[in-house]
């Protein structure tokens, strides 16, 4: 029980990746709440029908007032938040195109959710991180944005900024012993992406060949490595992206 006393704030937790990360978290004995824009009680209840251990706060990480309210709720029900996953993005739902087929508003729609949320988040939860003088940010980017893939260009840009950000936060929060690492994974087969037939029919095939580990990733292939970078195991690790796509790219 290597996390037993921390609390977690997972956002974009009702589904997906994050739903995964929630479920790791917990059995590490954190008490998490999941903040998404929708089905977060849900998702709460399914995990601890008591609401001691998994709370469900609704939450838009690109409304800086509903993140502040959220912090101020998970705060109230569960303790100070201790370890934040930036995990709340959009991604699954986007249309795979090259980038003069997006609009100006496609691009900041995925602008706001993607690169102003981690933003809005890290710094609600930052006063309480530093008044203890411990908290880990876990940023979740993607491998995409270190191979330039074509044909996503407003999302493969943002994970660059979530890269980019991390290294800040890590800079300036060092001092008060909080860490901020990203996680990068690649294709990961969350219930949503496979929906996207077209995201799967485009690149899912390519992505398995362009592995060392030459399989489809599974959102059980992520969490140890949220695990260990919420851990004390990972105390002096800052500012780093951990990339876990089975050997695709070295950096
Ligand atoms: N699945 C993959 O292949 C893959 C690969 C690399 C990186 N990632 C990253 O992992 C994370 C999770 O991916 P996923 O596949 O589970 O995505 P997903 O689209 O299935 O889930 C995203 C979650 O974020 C929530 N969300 C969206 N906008 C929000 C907002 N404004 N405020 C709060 N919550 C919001 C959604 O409701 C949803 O629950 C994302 O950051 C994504 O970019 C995913």
């Amino acid at each position: 029980m290597k996390l037993q006393g921390k609390v977690a704030l997972v956002t974009g937790g009702a589904t997906g990746l994050g739903n995964a990360f929630v479920q790791r978290l917990l059995a590490d004995g954190a008490r998490v709440a999941i903040g998404d824009l929708r089905g977060a009680h849900d998702a709460a209840r399914a995990h601890d029908t008591t609401g001691s251990r998994c709370l469900g706060v609704a939450m838009d990480v690109a409304d800086e007032a509903s993140v502040k309210a959220a912090v101020q709720t998970v705060e109230a029900g569960l303790g100070g938040i201790d370890i934040l996953i930036n995990n709340a993005a959009l991604f699954s739902t986007l249309v795979n195109r090259p980038f003069e087929e997006y609009s100006a508003d496609e691009w900041m729609q995925v602008m706001r959710v993607n690169t102003l949320g981690p933003f809005n988040c890290a710094k609600a939860v930052a006063p309480h991180m530093k008044a203890q003088r411990w908290g880990r940010i876990i940023n979740v980017a993607s491998t995409s944005a270190l191979k330039g893939l074509a044909n996503m260009a407003h999302y493969v840009t943002s994970k660059g900024a979530v890269i980019t950000f991390t290294r800040v936060l890590a800079r300036e929060l060092g001092a008060w012993n909080i860490t901020a690492n990203a996680l990068a994974p690649g294709l990961t087969l969350s219930d949503q992406i496979l929906k996207n037939d077209d995201h799967m029919a485009k690149f899912g095939e390519a992505i398995r060949k362009s592995r060392s580990i030459q399989r489809d990733a599974l959102p059980a292939d992520l969490v140890g490595t949220v695990s260990f970078l919420a851990s004390d195991d990972a105390a002096f690790m800052t500012g780093q992206t951990l990339c876990v796509e089975g050997g695709a790219i070295f950096v």
